[in-house]
């Protein structure tokens, strides 16, 4: 009887002491976003290489080469870079036959990698890259026409090692409200000094910033990989709010379980790798470091503690029913109802449990950097910009 109320009891304490450090370093985030401080116009457009890390993206690459060769920039100073790992579907050469015909003044290669995974075509990329700034892409990304010259505008601070864009949480349809959440939170640490959480859909780096140092390239993340190695280099990995990338405004723009888990484990595989970024040597940044840090390898763990306590004594108490009595069923049953009813509990929860997913496989000894385009989102990215 007592331990069942003191299950519950310690479930709910646990829950709010676990939140509560995420809690404050979203606020604090929050109170900063608006003081990011934008660059003016960028008077001369610096040269620019734009890396196009493809496998079997057939269905999609011919559109995201006239997006880039159609950017509000002086195509004579860009070269893009195609990286193909072993495609089975000839995107490879069906780029190559479009970039001939259609790349206009940019110049252009076309690399083919052995070993699939992106990791390990970035890796080789930045050993191609000749230009002093790289502007990397996904080719399922859609991007407005002033995304080039957005970034590009950040580098005329020379403490700017990276820039990165953000998902339109306007855009889509239901994951969205989370992902809005992230979106500000990571402005915030930008203000502050930069975040370690980057998308790689639409990025760019100073190659300085990035020096001899590589990604590992048997793990993922590879964009969150780079803005933490950036800022170990002393310069800062930031996201302007202003350059923004789409998702097809559809079912699918809600996120598969598998790419979140996917990308849970790169990201908490990085965060562990880097700890040491932790340290006060960083300045503001550790603090942003730790607490992101907490957020991807402690606190899913202390979560589902904390719901599997509050779970366990409804359980006890319904098989012990009349004996037990109803209020050890009430008050947590209760507590759950309120939280499930709650869309950020939800979107908490949800997440943390992809997060312990993530964790399990990786302990497992499963990794997941290597992966097959999701052929869905991209005949809706293909009808998207067909309508448009
Ligand atoms: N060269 C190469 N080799 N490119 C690859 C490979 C590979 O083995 N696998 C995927 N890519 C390319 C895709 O063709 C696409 O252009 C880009 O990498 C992103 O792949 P998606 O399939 O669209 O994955 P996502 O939407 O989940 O991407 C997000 O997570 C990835 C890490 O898990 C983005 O943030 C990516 O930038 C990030 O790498
Ligand atoms: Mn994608």
């Amino acid at each position: 009887m007592e331990i069942i109320e003191a299950t519950w009891i310690f479930g709910v304490m646990l829950a709010f002491a676990a939140i509560t450090p995420p809690a404050l370093h979203y606020l604090k985030g929050k109170n900063f976003a608006a003081s990011l401080q934008f660059p003016e116009n960028q008077p001369n457009s610096p040269e620019l290489t734009i890396v196009l890390p493809v496998r079997n993206e057939s269905i999609v690459i011919r559109d995201k080469l006239d997006e880039i060769v159609g950017m509000e920039y002086p195509m004579s100073r860009v070269s893009i870079l195609v990286l193909d790992s072993a495609s089975t579907d000839r995107t490879g050469s069906i780029a190559r036959q479009h970039l001939k015909k259609n790349a206009g003044e940019a110049s252009w290669k076309i690399e083919n990698v052995k070993r699939p995974g992106k990791s390990v075509a970035l890796n080789l990329a930045l050993d191609f890259i000749e230009t002093e700034f790289f502007v990397m892409m996904d080719a399922d990304a859609m991007l407005p026409p002033s995304s080039l010259r957005l970034l590009s505008r950040w580098f005329q601070d020379p403490g700017i090692g990276a820039v990165c864009g953000q998902l339109d949480s306007h855009h889509g349809s239901r994951g969205h409200p989370y992902r809005s959440r992230f979106n500000v939170l990571r402005v915030g640490e930008s203000a502050i000094d930069s975040t370690p959480i980057f998308e790689g859909s639409i990025c760019a780096f100073r190659m300085s910033a990035i020096g001899h140092s590589r990604i590992n390239s048997g793990s993922n993340a590879d964009d969150s990989q780079l803005a933490m190695l950036v800022r170990r280099n002393g310069f800062r990995a930031i996201m302007d709010p202003e350059i923004k990338f789409f998702e097809p405004d559809s079912e699918y723009s809600v996120e598969k379980r598998s790419r979140r888990v996917r990308r849970a484990q790169g990201l908490s595989r990085a965060f562990w790798a880097n700890r040491d970024l932790r340290s006060k040597n960083y300045g503001a940044y550790a603090s942003i470091f730790s607490s992101q840090l907490y957020f991807h390898l402690i606190f899913p763990w202390l979560i589902s503690v904390s719901v599997v306590s509050i779970l366990l004594p409804i359980f006890f108490g319904l098989l012990e029913f009349p004996d037990i009595g109803w209020h050890a069923v009430l008050f947590p049953g209760a507590i759950l109802a309120m939280g499930s009813a709650s869309r950020t509990c939800r979107g908490i929860f949800g997440g943390s449990l992809i997060l312990v997913h993530s964790h399990i496989l990786l302990l497992s000894g499963r990794s997941l950097h290597i992966w097959e385009p999701d052929a869905e989102l991209r005949l809706a990215i293909q009808r998207n910009r067909r309508e448009s």
